[in-house]
């Protein structure tokens, strides 16, 4: 297939450049692994040498500025096909994510809760989600009906969705915040590996947020990594990370504990850019 081998010719180009002298790659099992990511848009550079490592059983926080690139992460993650990475590497559990498609990615427990959900005209929620937890299963093995609806309403029920939605058409006509919730229903049908879950808060009441950080948490523990994408320190109130970054034009200017965030809603994004290590970056 010409795509695939397109692919790998760019996933094998960015795997030596990351191995270039001076870059050492320690392989990690159990963690989803960025190291010295470069992504390119239109000629522009918008991740600008990101590394970062969110182990299986911990929640990281990235915080940052709007155009910052935090989407753009999260999309090169899942394998979004218009961005192109110039070098660096992203693994999951040792596994060079970079050479595969964005089915093979999830298929072996990668989720991307959006930040803009797609409407998926015709398709009912109850429908998409059936194939989507369908294949993930071995070959052969057939999910049962009954199983499958038992599990759903009782997600759905931990999201407060009314059990209507599953006969919708996938995100048409739902509200922000329905969409969000919808986003995390998946991810508790899924039960993936790693979750990068992008602006999950935002266009959230307090209700709604309180209830979608109530599903999140009770996916946690050791078995999932999430990577939680957001501007507002408020949902780290209710989803407290084992770690915060603040990524700023398009690398992670500081990392630290949960006050990091606190931190930063007082001093603002200024300052961690100030403060940091590496070197601002102007456009
Ligand atoms: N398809 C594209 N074509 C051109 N520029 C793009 C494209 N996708 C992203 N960009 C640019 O990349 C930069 C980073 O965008 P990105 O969506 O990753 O930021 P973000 O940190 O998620 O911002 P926000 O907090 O507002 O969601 C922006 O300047 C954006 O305009
Ligand atoms: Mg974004």
């Amino acid at each position: 297939m010409p795509l695939r081998a397109g692919r790998r010719k760019k996933a094998e180009a960015a795997l030596a450049s990351a191995a270039k002298p001076g870059i050492f790659w320690v392989p990690e099992m159990n963690a989803l692994v960025v190291k010295d990511l470069h992504v390119t848009i239109a000629g522009q550079e918008i991740v600008r040498g990101l590394s970062l490592v969110v182990p299986r059983g911990e929640v990281h926080a990235i915080m940052g500025p709007n155009g910052s690139g935090k989407s753009t992460l999260a999309k090169v993650m899942a394998g979004h096909p218009d961005y192109e990475i110039t070098a660096g590497k992203i693994a999951m559990d040792d596994q060079d994510l970079l050479e595969l498609e964005p089915d093979e990615r999830a298929r072996l427990g990668l989720f991307l809760a959006f930040q803009y959900p797609s409407e998926v005209p015709g398709v009912t929620i109850a429908n998409f989600l059936r194939a989507a937890v369908q294949a993930r299963l071995p070959d052969g093995e057939e999910l049962e009906a009954t199983d499958f609806y038992a599990r759903l309403y009782e997600k759905m029920e931990l999201l407060g969705m009314d059990r209507s939605f599953t006969s919708r058409a996938v995100n048409e006509g739902f509200s922000g915040g329905e969409k969000k919730r919808t986003e995390i229903l998946q991810l508790a049908m899924l039960e993936p590996k790693y979750a990068v879950l992008d602006e999950t808060d935002s266009g959230l009441d307090i209700d709604a947020l309180k209830t979608v950080a109530h599903g999140v948490n009770s996916l946690r523990g050791p078995d999932i990594g999430i990577l939680l994408i957001t501007h507002y320190q408020r949902i780290l109130n209710y989803i407290v990370p084992d770690h915060v970054h603040v990524m700023v034009q398009g690398r992670i200017v500081r990392s630290g504990g949960k006050e990091l965030a606190l931190e930063l809603e007082e001093r603002g994004y200024d300052w961690a850019r100030d403060g940091a290590a590496e070197p601002a970056f102007t456009r």
